[in-house]
């Protein structure tokens, strides 16, 4: 189902004691609801203390990654059933920092994310261009095919459990934030490229958030566009007050 969605993505960011801090101011801050659903995704060691310090809130606690096996000799991973035994309900697939910087291929992403629906987790699958991409017009072809290879041999009642994150890489960290125009565009194409697959009524339902530079100063004029339904923040979120004035900001 289509909901509005704000979601902080910690990446390796926080320690035992940061965390508890980070959602202490979080949990002072929401003194009025939030017109969106709201997610954190601290570090994997954290995940449990997150999971019990925000159970009495509106905060969902998410996890970043996950492995596309449910146990076995896979040194350093985490597994669904792992992730389902601390209460964790959703988990992020396909950052692009995975992509880039750990080599994750388009198909461990699919299995990744078919390992994730199985066992019943909603999936925030993430796409997005390269600079170079978009500078040379490719950024619609690139998108599409990360998305056609992610997500097309999904059903359209697993599609119910995924919300597409559309993160430019060339807005990621850098203060270069797409323009709204931009990211309505995308989102747009986005939208009618899962309804070729999927049919329209679980393309208007699907979540598609954007992220890349989401600030308090921006959020709102993003998130006011027609296939806007959210952001998935970086750097804001490990603010408590600037990631809650993001959830604020619809
Ligand atoms: O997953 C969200 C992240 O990639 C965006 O980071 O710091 O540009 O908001 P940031």
């Amino acid at each position: 189902m289509r909901k509005n969605i704000v979601a902080g993505n910690w990446k390796m960011n926080c320690d035992l004691a940061q965390t508890q801090a980070l959602i202490t101011d979080l949990k002072k801050g929401l003194v009025n609801d939030v017109n969106c659903e709201l997610m954190i995704a601290p570090s994997h060691p954290f995940l449990y203390n997150a999971f019990n310090s925000t159970c009495d809130t509106v905060i969902e606690v998410v996890a970043q990654n996950v492995c596309e096996a449910d146990s076995g000799a896979y040194t350093g991973e985490i597994s669904v059933p792992m992730l389902q035994s601390i209460g964790i309900k959703t988990v992020i697939i396909g950052h692009s920092e995975r992509r880039d910087t750990y080599g994750e291929t388009d198909q461990l992403i699919t299995a990744k994310t078919k390992a994730a629906l199985d066992k019943g987790l909603r999936v925030i699958f993430c796409c997005g261009e390269h600079l170079e991409d978009r500078k040379a017009g490719n950024h619609f072809d690139t998108v599409t095919k990360q998305i056609e290879l992610g997500l097309f041999d999904l059903t359209a009642a697993q599609m119910e459990n995924v919300v597409v994150a559309y993160e430019p890489v060339w807005a990621i960290g850098t203060g270069e934030t797409a323009s709204p125009e931009q990211a309505q565009e995308m989102h747009a194409h986005l939208r009618s490229f899962i309804e070729t697959k999927f049919g329209k009524e679980t393309a208007n339902n699907t979540s598609i958030l954007y992220g890349g530079s989401v600030k308090p100063a921006n959020a709102a004029e993003i998130f006011a566009k027609p296939d806007v339904d959210g952001g998935l923040v970086g750097g804001a979120s490990l603010d408590g007050s600037s990631f809650l004035d993001i959830a604020n900001a619809f």
